[in-house]
């Protein structure tokens, strides 16, 4: 593939099971990362970069599960490219291969730093060694995958002559997509328009190869970092879903589609298009951006910011009465696009207590989610019981039970059996709460708080004895009304770590204490993963 193939349409690489995934306590669990990469190809993403395959046990299994099932879908459309990152290093690298074996299109990732600063302060290599390391790890990805990404780290910091150097130096060694990352997101959209328009000007062989950009979001400028580059021949972004990933994130995949799509005539000379075409400048289906970002936001524990653009809660509210009377009027007063081409809209009742196991698992289906019997069953059962307490039961109320189904399924360590709390005005809140053992032991321990959800998480402190700080403590309500069911999400400090958790339930407390007892089970599971090799002093 190069550019001359491929030029009127941006190819979305999602990263937001690899770079999302580092955003601080949204570790994901390895089925959580394949209800997320089905829902990613749903979405019609070109590239999924599953993970990081040789930084953990955990980690290989999750890419090697996308690889088998998302990489080889035969629904008819076509498979996505199933990628995963490698250092330059051997080992990685064929430990990547072999995770992405049963992937139809596999892609193997290969980054090196080329900045001096991270050569002088991190890898402690000259240039010339870096060269010659970029030569050998792209020959040897290329041994294994027709299709090799290589990134140069923190290409937007390194002196320009040298890194068309090392970019040639990839080129010929079988790269086919070249990635400039903006590592630490220090760049503007006009210096990185000359960085790319440089790049294209000094590397003759460039245009055998897809020009990628990987766009951190430091400054808030990762979106229009990437859009700059797509304005001067960068024919790839590398994106994730809400934005989320390393520090501040990266480019958020809503925003640049939507750009390209609400933005076509301004966008569609760079790609070669006449102003007035009316093809579509990415492959995404747009209609299913609303559910793939709560899907993250609900997996991850990273809460989506109300004024978030094209996913944000307020994204297509209208407060004042100045801007609420245009819209009636006319929406295009106050509206750039509607809010039904990203799939929001309001939200339909479609089950009730009466409703029965097919048409659940139906709607089901048809949200996209794919249970097998078990979880089916679990999930089904959960319904019964809130359908008992709630009325009606709307599309997010089932993706609440479905996540804490999911969640629940996987989630080796300490189990919640029951809680049972008092607490009023005039009495100390006191918890009750009984868990059972990952060695089987069934304990209860009771224990007062200044609230109760103090009292709870003093009551499972006790019984867990797993040292950890909580950070963050939040309450979403799912749907409107006051029978509403309400998600918590918590997120725990264990030394440098963050580990997140969330769960749902028409009462709050109960909610917490499960939100409690995922981010602990998080954290228990990372205390116990081993690495795939021993990794110790091995940087590059
Ligand atoms: O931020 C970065 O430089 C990266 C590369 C590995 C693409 O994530």
């Amino acid at each position: 593939m190069n550019q001359q193939s491929q030029p009127d349409r941006i190819i979305v690489f999602d990263t937001t099971l690899r770079d999302g995934e580092q955003s601080p306590g949204a570790t994901l669990n390895a089925e959580e990362k394949l209800a997320i990469a089905h829902q990613l190809a749903l979405l019609g993403v070109d590239v999924i970069e599953a993970g990081f395959a040789a930084s953990s046990s955990g980690e290989f299994e999750a890419v090697r599960s996308i690889a088998q099932s998302v990489g080889r879908q035969s629904n008819g459309a076509k498979a996505p490219i199933i990628c995963s990152l490698a250092r330059a290093v051997r080992q990685d690298i064929q430990i990547a291969a072999t995770a992405l074996q049963p992937a139809a299109h596999p892609r193997i990732h290969v980054f090196i730093s080329a900045s001096d600063i991270h050569l002088q302060h991190q890898l402690r290599k000259s240039r010339a060694e870096v060269l010659a390391i970029v030569a050998e790890m792209v020959a040897y990805a290329k041994s294994f995958v027709e299709d090799v990404e290589f990134s140069p780290m923190d290409a937007t910091r390194t002196e320009p002559a040298y890194l068309y150097q090392v970019i040639e130096q990839a080129i010929q060694a079988g790269a086919t997509t070249i990635n400039i990352p903006d590592t630490v997101g220090y760049r503007t959209p006009k210096e990185m328009e000359q960085i790319i328009q440089d790049i294209r000007a000094n590397i003759s062989s460039i245009d055998q190869v897809i020009l990628s950009v990987h766009a951190q979001n430091d400054l808030g400028l990762a979106t229009a970092n990437a859009l700059a580059a797509i304005e001067h021949g960068v024919r790839q972004i590398e994106c994730t879903i809400n934005g989320i990933g390393e520090r501040a994130g990266n480019t958020a995949l809503e925003e640049i589609v939507m750009a390209l799509e609400v933005r076509k005539s301004y966008f569609n000379p760079f790609l070669g298009c006449s102003v007035d075409s009316d093809a579509p400048l990415t492959g995404i289906k747009t209609q299913e951006i609303y559910k793939t970002s709560r899907l993250v936001s609900q997996f991850t524990g990273m809460l989506v910011q109300p004024n978030k653009a094209i996913v944000g809660a307020n994204a297509f509210a209208h407060e004042s009465g100045i801007h609420q009377d245009g819209v009636l009027k006319h929406r295009e007063t106050y509206e750039i696009m509607d809010a039904s081409t990203i799939g929001l809209s309001e939200n339909q009742i479609v089950l009730g207590k009466h409703s029965g196991r097919n048409a659940f698992r139906t709607r089901l289906q048809e949200l996209g989610f794919d249970l097998n019997e078990t979880d089916l069953n679990n999930a089904f059962h959960r319904f019964k019981e809130i359908a008992d307490k709630k009325k009606e039961i709307t599309d997010w109320d089932l993706e609440a039970i479905v996540r804490d189904e999911l969640q629940v399924s996987v989630e080796s360590g300490f189990q919640l059996e029951h809680v049972q709390v008092t607490c009023g005005d005039c009495t100390c809140p006191t918890a009750t709460v009984t868990i059972l053992k990952p060695d089987g032991k069934i304990l209860t321990h009771a224990a007062v708080g200044v609230g109760p959800v103090d009292a709870v998480y003093r009551a499972v402190n006790q019984l867990v004895n797993i040292p950890n700080q909580l950070v963050e403590f939040s309450v979403q309500s799912v749907t409107e009304g006051i029978d509403a069911l309400g998600t918590v999400t918590v997120r725990l400090r264990q030394n440098d770590r963050l580990f997140s958790g969330n769960a749902s339930d028409t009462d709050i407390v109960v909610a917490a204490a499960h939100a409690y007892m995922s981010a602990l089970n998080r954290l228990y599971r990372h205390q116990q993963q081993q690495p795939v090799y021993d990794t110790a002093g091995l940087l590059f």
